[in-house]
């Protein structure tokens, strides 16, 4: 079921905005600045990313346990699927349910997707910044409220969307990152994609889950439904320059018949905190 939706719903979206070009986008008209005009939501008082300002968060080690993850360590009865959305490389996930809780959250999420942030250069990528410091890439594990028939209908739900955010950092070659970018040449265009050998998403993730920061926002693609609990974590992901150089030469904006763009730059600025607070589970250096 959430493959169809994962499948469909581009192509709905560009039928319904007809033409070749994209309704929203990260450049020019299509910008960031003017996607409130089609989606008010992005113009809310609790939109995502943010700046993590170490010196204003506040500590609550109490609230913000361990997190408890289950099917995160397997691979079997799983089913990805990477797919090239026009605006990131996504693997969507199905089969047997893979799940957190903990973190001060009170139910239960379930895996649904990931996927990908970067920058045509290394000095930007990221969505969220640790003191206005960005990194040349962010990945998002998307999970869904269990409470919720499927992923649409917790889409717009205050309590509907909870994502893991990893930041990444120049350095090594990640090998675990090969078993996606080895796939790029499947995936070259808008709307192309491919079933994927599975993996076991815990392989992916840092060892230290537990300096983490989190805070109440939005989804930050239109329509930026303020239905997301996000938690960001210290511990960043090693890339390689080589692996990041696939990530902007390899994966493209447009279908196959019109000017071909990589698909790099694909992150919303910072939005404004205003009233609310990030509450983290310790800082690094306690
Ligand atoms: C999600 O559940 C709702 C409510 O049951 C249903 O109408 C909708 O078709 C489902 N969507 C998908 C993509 O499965
Ligand atoms: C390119 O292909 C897409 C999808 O197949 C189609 O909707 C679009 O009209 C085409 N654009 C051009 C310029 O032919
Ligand atoms: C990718 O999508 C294009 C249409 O934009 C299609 O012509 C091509 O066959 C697809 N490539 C693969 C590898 O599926
Ligand atoms: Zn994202």
């Amino acid at each position: 079921m959430s493959q169809f939706f994962a499948i469909l719903l581009p192509l709905y979206v560009h039928w319904t905005f007809g033409g070749a070009g994209n309704e929203w986008g990260y450049e020019g008209e299509i910008g960031p600045s003017n996607w409130h005009n089609n989606y008010p939501h992005c113009a809310g008082s609790r939109q995502s990313p943010v700046s993590i300002r170490m010196n204003e968060v506040i500590v609550d080690s109490n609230w913000l346990g361990p997190f408890t993850m289950r099917g995160y360590d397997t691979r079997d009865n799983v089913c990805m699927h990477l797919e090239n959305t026009g605006y990131t490389v996504q693997v969507n996930i199905q089969g047997e349910p893979i799940s957190i809780t903990g973190g001060g959250l009170k139910d239960t999420y379930l895996v649904e997707q990931f996927h990908f942030h970067w920058g045509r250069l290394d000095q930007r990528g990221s969505e969220h910044d640790i003191d206005g410091i960005h990194s040349p890439m962010e990945m998002h594990i998307v999970h869904y409220n269990a409470k919720y028939k499927n992923f649409s209908e917790a889409l717009d739900k205050s309590d509907g969307i909870v994502v893991l955010a990893f930041l990444f950092e120049v350095g090594n070659h990640n090998d675990h990152l090969d078993h996606i970018i080895s796939h790029f040449e499947e995936i070259p265009y808008r709307d192309n994609h491919t079933l994927i050998e599975p993996f076991a998403l815990r392989e992916f993730l840092p060892k230290k889950l537990d300096i983490y920061c989190r805070y109440s926002g939005s989804l930050t693609t239109p329509p930026c439904y303020e239905s997301v609990t996000w938690f960001i974590f210290y511990e960043t992901i090693e890339i390689s320059e080589e692996q990041l150089h696939s990530f902007r030469q390899d994966v493209h904006q447009n279908f196959d018949n019109g000017t071909i763009t990589d698909i790099s730059d694909d992150f919303r600025p910072p939005q404004p905190l205003y009233k609310r607070k990030i509450y983290c589970s310790k800082k690094e250096d306690d």
